[in-house]
């Protein structure tokens, strides 16, 4: 499948075959997917807890709950907790002089003194307020977005869960103060067709996005749209007609209570 098509495909998952295990193989994939992100300085923050349901500890698994849809946990064969550990950044200054040596920073002779004199100082003078949140969050989330990519390749259904117990789920882990768990992402083989349901709602295009300063939208080309239609990265917005029953099925096949948002 061609870029553009995976990323008009892709949807968050909510339904998962309970009784399947997904294997090890895949996951690590995902995990090599996100190590390969871009990430500001090449710090590489972003990390993972992967928790299987069939062998990990009971205490771990029950430790891993979301306040909304709480079923798409009781359901995924696998549970990857991202977090970042900002501790990363302490190192930075060697991540650095590790892109200067692979020839990805500078040029010329005296690029290596450059580095320690000019740009590493400055990074040393602002490295606690590069451990809030912030641009580590955004490269974590480019990893974890190349990561749910790589899922969607191998026929993995995800969906990412926030939860308002992200510290408690930190310490339950083990994990040190140092980390932030930025959220988790269900993963298993999906119980819904693939389309589920058709491609989701989005912000009006022209809101989102200005040309040159704030207040013009960018100008948003048919052509450009149709080409996208084509390639199959622009779909059908969701539902189908069928949506309701499809889901009303998938209730009743998984059995989960109630109306599935608490
Ligand atoms: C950071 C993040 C947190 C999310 N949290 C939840 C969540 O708690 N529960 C949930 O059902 N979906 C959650 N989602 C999934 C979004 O609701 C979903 O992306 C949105 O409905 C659009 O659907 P799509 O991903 O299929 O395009 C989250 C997505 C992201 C990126």
């Amino acid at each position: 499948m061609e870029l553009r098509e995976v990323i008009g495909r892709r949807r968050s998952i909510r339904f998962l075959l309970p009784y399947k295990p997904v294997e090890p193989e895949k996951i690590q994939r995902m995990l090599e997917a996100a190590r390969l992100a871009s990430h500001w300085g090449n710090v590489g923050s972003l990390r993972a807890v992967v928790v299987f349901r069939d062998s990990a500890p009971k205490d771990v698994v029950d430790s891993l709950v979301a306040p909304i849809a709480g079923f798409q946990i009781r359901l995924a064969p696998v549970v990857i907790v991202w977090y970042i550990d900002t501790a990363a950044v302490d190192d930075q200054s060697n991540r650095l002089r590790e892109l200067l040596a692979a020839g990805a920073l500078g040029f010329g002779d005296g690029k290596k003194e450059a580095l320690e004199t000019q740009l590493i100082p400055i990074f040393d003078s602002i490295r606690e307020g590069l451990k809030q949140p912030g641009l580590g969050e955004v490269d974590c989330g480019q990893g974890i977005a190349q990561a749910t990519l790589m899922a969607f390749e191998q026929g993995l259904g995800t969906c990412c869960l926030g939860s308002p117990n992200l510290d408690q789920i930190r310490s339950n882990l083990g994990l040190p103060d140092t980390c932030r768990v930025l959220l988790l992402q269900t993963v298993g083989y999906p119980a819904e067709s693939p389309d589920a349901g058709g491609q989701r709602p989005r912000q009006p295009f022209e809101k989102l996005f200005h040309l040159n300063r704030y207040g013009k939208p960018f100008p948003r080309s048919e052509k450009v749209v149709d080409e996208l239609k084509d390639d199959g990265m622009i779909q059908s917005p969701a539902p189908q007609p069928w949506r309701e029953e499809e889901l009303n099925y998938l209730k009743h096949a998984l059995g989960i209570k109630g109306h599935g948002l608490i």
